[in-house]
């Protein structure tokens, strides 16, 4: 199959609102559980694959070479993508993520997304969503979720090819006006990552297991919540999800710990702001930072509340946002 030309793709990212947290297969990233997220308009990534006659992959990153594990992982991806479309070619992946500056947001949900539609595309193949999403979930198991816009729920599958753990979107919550406010906390030591800390807390955290069975029943709530368009309902479930998963890492030996104060005084905003009658939830993945889910119409108060945490350097306000595409002119 020919393949010279590049192709440029953009993903944005998402957020869990019941996360993953635990693999049922580390090789394929299978996950233990499914999970249920929103893709956002902003923080993303456009990600440029053009194959061609080097003697090995590069990849630059935000306008450096990325450095040699960055690489390797990138490189991997595109063996499976070579293998399927029966190509030998090296490419070049130019890749660029859309987050303020040294906010410690840059994501692997979207950089995998935007990863495997221009990398299958510039290879001459044409996949189905379904396929991306089990592609992509290869690179990275949140990018699954990023092939599609809106609330999406990522399956856990049953096959061991993974070929059924893949996401859906679920348009009973197109058109809700929700947003995302991300609060930026002053960034602390570098945290442990997802992959290794997921493997670390199935490992050796005694609330594992106790985590992992409670996120189906925490999936089902999502799911009811959305179709009632109940955003206290969908709230409390993410709020509880993420405390869950926190706990179960916290509890892992040696600790993991994403926390900084200023994740603390977010939350304890968030609290006030609910305290004081404004529909305000939050969830926190692997890291400090706090993902603040409520009414378009409340964004701003909210975003104004946070900024007055201590510690909290800085807000972006998100709105649900599109799958992954091609973009016709890079
Ligand atoms: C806390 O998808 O980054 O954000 O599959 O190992 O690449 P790997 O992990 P990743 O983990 C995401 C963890 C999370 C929760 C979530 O997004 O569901």
């Amino acid at each position: 199959m020919s393949a010279s030309s590049s192709v440029t793709a953009v993903a944005g990212t998402n957020i869990a609102l019941v996360k993953y947290w635990g693999k049922r297969d580390v090789g394929l990233n299978l996950p233990a559980t499914g999970s249920l997220s929103l893709t956002l308009d902003r923080l993303g990534t456009r990600t440029t694959v053009a194959f061609d006659d080097g003697e090995r992959d590069r990849m630059i990153l935000d306008g450096k070479p990325a450095g040699a594990a960055e690489t390797a992982r990138v490189s991997a991806f595109l063996d499976r993508v070579r293998a399927r479309a029966e190509l030998a070619r090296r490419a070049l992946v130019t890749s660029e993520n859309s987050v303020p500056t040294a906010a410690g947001l840059a994501s692997s949900a979207s950089g995998f997304a935007a990863l495997a539609l221009a990398a299958t595309r510039a290879a001459g193949l044409e996949l189905s969503s379904s396929e991306l999403s089990a592609l992509a979930r290869v690179g990275s198991g949140s990018a699954a979720r990023s092939i599609f816009g809106g609330f999406v729920e990522m399956a856990r599958g049953e096959r061991p090819d993974g070929a059924d753990a893949i996401a859906r979107p679920l348009p009973e919550g197109d058109g809700w006006d929700v947003r995302l406010v991300v609060a930026i906390t002053a960034s602390g030591p570098k945290a442990m990552g997802s992959t290794a800390a997921m493997t670390h807390t199935a490992r050796t955290s005694p609330y594992h297991e106790a985590w992992i069975a409670s996120v189906p029943g925490d999936i089902a709530a999502a799911r009811a919540a959305l179709a009632a368009r109940d955003l206290a309902a969908l709230g409390a479930v993410a709020e509880r999800s993420a405390l869950r998963m926190h706990a179960a890492a916290m509890a892992a030996d040696p600790a993991i710990i994403y926390w900084n104060p200023a994740t603390l005084a977010a939350i304890a905003a968030v609290r006030a702001l609910r305290a004081a009658g404004t529909l305000a939830f939050f969830t926190i993945d692997a890291g400090p930072h706090v993902k603040v889910l409520c009414r378009a119409a409340d964004a701003d108060a909210v975003a104004i509340a946070l900024r007055a945490a201590p510690g909290v350097s800085d807000c972006v306000i998100a709105a649900p946002g599109p799958g992954a595409r091609v973009v016709e002119n890079p």
